[in-house]
This record gives structure tokens, sequence and C-alpha cells, in this order.
């Protein structure tokens, strides 16, 4: 039997303050915890939903570092901007606070220090990248050398960001500081460590045995983290930001983010109520960490490792991680400028938070990755939002409006097909609660949306406007209906569109229905008068698409002219002074130029190397026309051994400068001289 709670926490992950958030966090995340969020408190249970700022890590010093403000300025700018684009997208948290609060430093200085003072920790000394110049120790992403994989000469410590490899700043190849450019060097540390290990028998029993009905992708994720078996994990970092580690001794340490951040749901719900140990300690509550998949280990094993260190506080009832969304075929990336900016989509498309709303929830990673795509978010807005709900609940009010000025007529006897329409409408609640109770929100969307295809259907089957000449009696009872079945609409979709919501309750001139309503048919009184009708969603053209695929576009060019102009051949082997004088390379003039018969890449060029008029056979066709070629000074390897091409002599080789695209480029002299003029 399930288990029965008094209240409920619902915790969403706490977005780093180096970024905005993007439609990935949202769909992952925010979204499906603000459905969850409001469907609880629109059944009127006892909830809070809290989130914040994850203010730490060294990420934010490297951003800091690289705009040449401090850490503390960057959190601020983007605390801010996050917190007021997720208002604007109308996420309902009851507290959105910050883990630079004095809160947060004292709430997690004194969990960390309980499981000191209770031999909780191991110490472990070890070897760690230290910069002499900067006196500093090296947090791995702060070495920066050649990934010993592909050749990339700005690998980071712990990743290479060109070929994906994870490293460790052994494996980099001429390792050095990102802060002072000098070559690190290894010093002893001392840190603190959760000794996982200790706790995998809890881990096991509580996750692979009582938690079976978790989410096969966080279930399984667990499952293997622990049958690779858990090590001891430092908790503290030689950094100079984040909380100081509080213990004697312990001077330019701090807690290691993934120890603080997860304590910050505890510390923002502190700042939220007094009343906030009941949410934490009791097992009448019901803990949901939202998160995204890159965080399961952290929610499932570590934190709740904390929590059992600890002891008193409750554990996560579930944790509905959701995979990764892609855009437009591609990861969303922060650093590439790969995204949708929740910031920039509140700009460009104000009015249309609910859209967004709706196809990141539609399209949800919930099972596997997804793609999100503006063709499809056109065609879900066109296609649903206005041709199904948009265009039901319109024209039940316009109806109204039009033939009985306003007014909720009088419902008269029900017909069969009344009564099956009715009967459909109140069977939605029972799949759609077990949609959201159970994490479904793609299919729970799909319930509260046939709410009004069967309006539509209704409307649609019984043709008010035909029938209106007729017989008035039953148009009364078919608005009447219809009506009933716009408010439940209003009830259905408040956890996924709370603004449409707000403004179908609005036009219908009614308060907001808790959700026990939904399925009743007696939501509007007879009589009742409603306001005035209003578009619920408009049709999003070709052009406002394909102004976001422009601007993607751009993106993507850019950031291949910035991949290429990274790339740059290593340095060949040294040659001598001699070895170098050896090569004869002229000025010279192209006189002629013609492509080689048959070939695609060759130009046979005849040039005045001052020396002597030749022939040389060049493979630049694919770069140049023979016209653009003729009267070009250049430079030619005069003494380079002849050899043949397709039948002509070649004598020499025009020299050329390959880019990082492959494309070919002339060297000539900067200024017109004699040819013959010797290179060297
Ligand atoms: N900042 C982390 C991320 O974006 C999430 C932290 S969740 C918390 O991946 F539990 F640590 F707060
Ligand atoms: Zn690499």
């Amino acid at each position: 039997m399930a288990k029965e709670f008094k209240r409920y926490l619902v915790t969403s992950a706490l977005p780093y303050a180096n970024g905005p958030v993007h439609i990935g966090h949202l769909a992952g995340v925010y979204i499906p915890s603000d459905i969850y969020t409001r469907y609880l408190r629109l059944k009127g249970c006892d909830v809070i939903s809290v989130c914040g700022s994850d203010e730490h890590g060294v990420p934010i010093t490297i951003k800091a570092r690289k705009e040449g403000v401090s850490p503390q300025q960057i959190v601020d700018r983007y605390h801010e901007l996050i917190k007021k684009s997720f208002e604007g997208l109308g996420m309902s948290f009851d507290i959105y606070s910050r883990t630079s609060s004095a809160t947060h430093t004292q709430t997690a200085s004194a969990f960390f220090r309980k499981l000191y003072d209770e031999g909780k920790f191991i110490e472990k000394t070890s070897m760690q990248y230290y910069d002499e110049e900067a006196q500093t120790f090296l947090a791995d992403r702060y070495i920066v050398g050649t990934c010993p994989k592909c050749g990339n000469d700005r690998a980071y410590g712990d990743q290479c960001e060109k070929c994906g490899s994870t490293l460790s700043p052994d494996e980099l190849i001429e390792p050095h500081s990102a802060v002072s450019g000098s070559v690190p060097v290894k010093r002893e540390t001392k840190h603190w460590y959760l000794p996982l290990d200790q706790y995998e028998g809890f881990l096991r029993e509580w996750i692979l045995e009582g938690h079976r009905e978790w989410k096969s992708n966080v279930y399984g994720q667990c499952k293997s983290w622990l049958d690779g078996g858990l090590q001891p994990r430092a908790v503290s970092r030689d950094l100079d930001w984040g909380i100081p580690v509080p213990v004697e001794g312990a001077e330019g340490k701090v807690l290691y983010v993934w120890f603080d951040a997860p304590i910050g749901y505890i510390s923002a719900t502190k700042d939220l109520t007094p009343d906030w140990e009941k949410y934490w300690k009791s097992e009448d509550t019901k803990m949901v960490h939202f998160i995204g998949k890159d965080n399961i280990v952290f929610h499932c094993i570590v934190f709740p490792s904390m929590l059992k260190a600890h002891g008193g506080y409750i554990l996560p009832e579930n944790v509905p991680a959701n995979e990764f969304l892609n855009l437009e075929g591609d990861k969303i990336s922060t650093s590439r400028n790969w995204a949708v900016w929740l910031h920039e989509y509140l700009e460009e498309f104000s009015g249309k938070e609910d859209v967004l709303r709706y196809v990141l929830c539609a399209n949800a990673p919930e099972t596997k990755d997804n793609d999100f795509t503006w063709k499809d978010f056109q065609a879900r807005n066109n296609n649903e939002l206005v041709a199904i709900l948009g265009n039901f609940v319109n024209r039940a009010l316009v109806l109204t409006k039009k033939y009985f000025a306003g007014r909720n007529p009088a419902c008269g006897e029900l017909t069969d097909y009344d009564r099956e329409t009715i009967a459909e409408v109140a069977a939605v609640k029972a799949s759609l609660e077990a949609n959201i109770e159970h994490y479904r929100f793609r299919e729970a969307l799909k319930d509260a949306m046939n709410i009004s295809r069967i309006g539509n259907k209704y409307l649609a089957d019984t043709e008010p406007w035909k029938v209106v000449k007729t017989d008035l009696e039953r148009v009364k009872t078919i608005l009447n209906i219809a009506l009933q079945i716009t408010a439940n609409t209003a009830i259905a979709i408040e956890p996924f569109m709370p603004f449409s919501a707000a403004k179908i309750l609005k036009m219908l001139a009614v308060d907001k229905f808790g959700w026990e309503r939904l399925g009743a048919m007696d939501l509007i009184p007879a009589g009742h008068e409603i306001g005035e009708p209003a578009l619920l969603f408009e049709k999003i053209e070709d052009d406002v698409i394909q102004r976001q695929l422009d601007k993607l576009a751009a993106t993507k060019a850019a950031n291949q002219a910035v991949e290429a102009a990274q790339h740059v051949e290593p340095q060949k082997d040294t040659v001598s002074f001699d070895d170098f004088q050896k090569m004869d390379i002229r000025v010279s003039t192209i006189l002629a130029a013609e492509k080689v018969a048959k070939t695609k890449k060759l130009l046979k060029l005849t040039v005045d190397t001052g020396i002597d008029k030749r022939e040389i056979v060049s493979g630049i066709a694919e770069y140049f026309t023979p016209e653009e070629l003729v009267g070009k000074q250049v430079l030619v390897l005069v003494n380079l051994a002849p050899r043949e091409l397709k039948g002509i002599l070649s004598k020499g080789m025009i020299l050329m400068a390959e880019d990082a695209s492959g494309k070919l480029r002339l060297l000539q002299p900067g200024d017109a001289t004699n040819n013959g003029a010797l290179v060297g």
C-alpha cells in the first residue's frame, strides 16, 4: 500500500549562477517541478517548493577571472537574471534563495561541523597541483595543457572540450596554470572525505530494495554506481570562493560545492518558514527532488549519505530525473551559446510564456534525450494550442455572448450524447492525477488537453450555430455544457499553463476552482454573466520562426570560425640554418594559367621566376580560377626536384598557406618587387 503523506517538500536543482537558464534546464527540471507543485497546491495539499541559485564552485571563479570582476559580482548578476526570468515564466517557487546567503553559510557550516565532530569524515593528504607564482592550489579546471587524445592544446585538467574526453590533470601534456601561466608543481594538501563506501549497504537497501518504483533511468544509474563500488569522496577543496571549512587549520579551504549546494534546499526552507523542521524532519513529509540526469549521483547517493550521516533528516521519496533536451539536433551548450535562453525568449515572445511551457512539457525528455526544434514549437502552437484549446474556448464564449448576451443559459434535458460527453470529461481526472503523481507529465498534459478536444468535438457534433435557427432550448443546454467544459479546462491546464488558465477564468468571470471540482458540470451557474472573450493563443508565422533559425545559424557559423581559428598544427621538428638555406625561394609572376584537361584539381601555370620562364603544375583549381591568378606575384620554391604530372613536367612549387578550414591562400610579397628576388 502506498504510504500516506501529510505534506510535500518539492526541490528543484539549484541552477549555477554563472549563466542564464535555458530550455534544457526548463524541460529537464523546472517545468516538471512547477507542474507537480501547482497540482498539489490546487489539490489543497500542504506543499512547499524551494529553489535558489548555486553560487559556489570553480566555474564561477573562472568566469569572474575572465571578466576581471569578483565572483560575488558574477553570482549577483546571474542570481537576479535567473530569479526574474523564472518569475517571468510563472515558476511558482515558494522561495528562490541563494547559497551565498548568511542562513546557508551557517547551515552548511553546522552540517559539516556535526559530521566532523562525530568522526564521520576521514582526513587524507594527497598531492595536488600548486601554482607557486600565484601561490594557490589549482582546481582541475585551472590546469591547461595539450589533450593526449586529440592534440588540442587548450584542454582542461578535467576535460577536453574539443574531443569530449574526461581527463585528469596528470594526463595533460605540458600542463600549465590558467591563473599565471606558470608550470605548476605538486604539493601536499589535506582534505576531508565522506566515506561513501560505508553507506553502500544503506543505499542498496534504501534504493535497490526500497525504491524499485523510481524511474528506470534513475534506478539504473544508482544501481550501476552501487555495483561499481563506492569510494570516499572529498568534501573540501583548496579554493578561495565558497564556504570556509569550519575547522582549525583549514585556511584556504572551502566546502566542495556539491557538499554545500544540496544543503541549500534546507537553508532555503529555513529562509521560507520558521516551521522548516516539519518539512525536513517528519516522516510524514514526502520530499521529491526534481533534477537533470547529470545530478543523479549527487541526489541519490551523495546527499542521502550526508543526510544519513547527519541523522534526523528525511530522505527523498522520489527523484524523477529527466534526460537531456537537445536543440535542433545538437547538444545544448552554454559555452558555445547553443541554447534558447529563457530571458531572451521572454523578451522576444512576450505573452507566449505558456507556449514555451506547453512545448517543453509536451516534448520533455522524460525517458530519453529529446530534441527541441523551432518548427515543432510552431506546429504545436498552431495545431494544438490555437486549433484545439484556443479554438474551443473561443467558440464556447463567443457563442454564449452572441446567443445569450453573455449569460450562461440554464441546462435543459440531457441527451445520451451529452451524458457521454460529460462522462468523458469526468474520466480525465483520474488519469491526469495518476500521470502527474507518477511524474508522467507528457501524458498528463495530453489528458489536460483532452478536455478541450472533447469540447471541440462536442460543439462540432452538436452544431449550435445551426440548431439555433430551430431549437433555442437545445442550444441553451449545449452552451451551458460547453461553458462547464471550458471551466474544467481552466482547472486541468493550470499546472501546465497557469497564464492561460487565469485568462480563461477571467473571461468566464469566475474565481479559481479547487482541483476537486475537476469533472463537475455545475462550475458556472445558470444566469452567470461571463466577461469579454479574447484569443487565448495566436498563430505563429513562418517569419518569426525563421528569425530564430537565423539566429542559431549565425551562432553556428561563429562557433565554426572560432573552432577553426583555434586549430593550429603543432610546430615541426627543428631544421638547421643550412637546411633552410638549401631552399631556393623566388619572387615570381604568374604569366599564364589554364586547367589541365581531364583533371579537376590541376592548373598548369607559366611563371617568370626571374631566372627563367617555366611551367608548374599546381593542385589549386578548386580554389582559384585561371583568370584571377594571371599577373599575380607569388613565391616559388624553384629548386624542388621536377616531376611529371599528367604528361607535363612541373618545375617548382607555388607557396601557399592552408588555413584551418582547409582553404588555400597565395603567399605574395608585401610590395611588388622584381622577379627572381630571393626569399630568406
Ligand atoms: N548547480 C547544479 C547544476 O546545475 C545543481 C545543484 S543541485 C543541488 O547541475 F542540490 F546541489 F543544489
Ligand atoms: Zn581532446
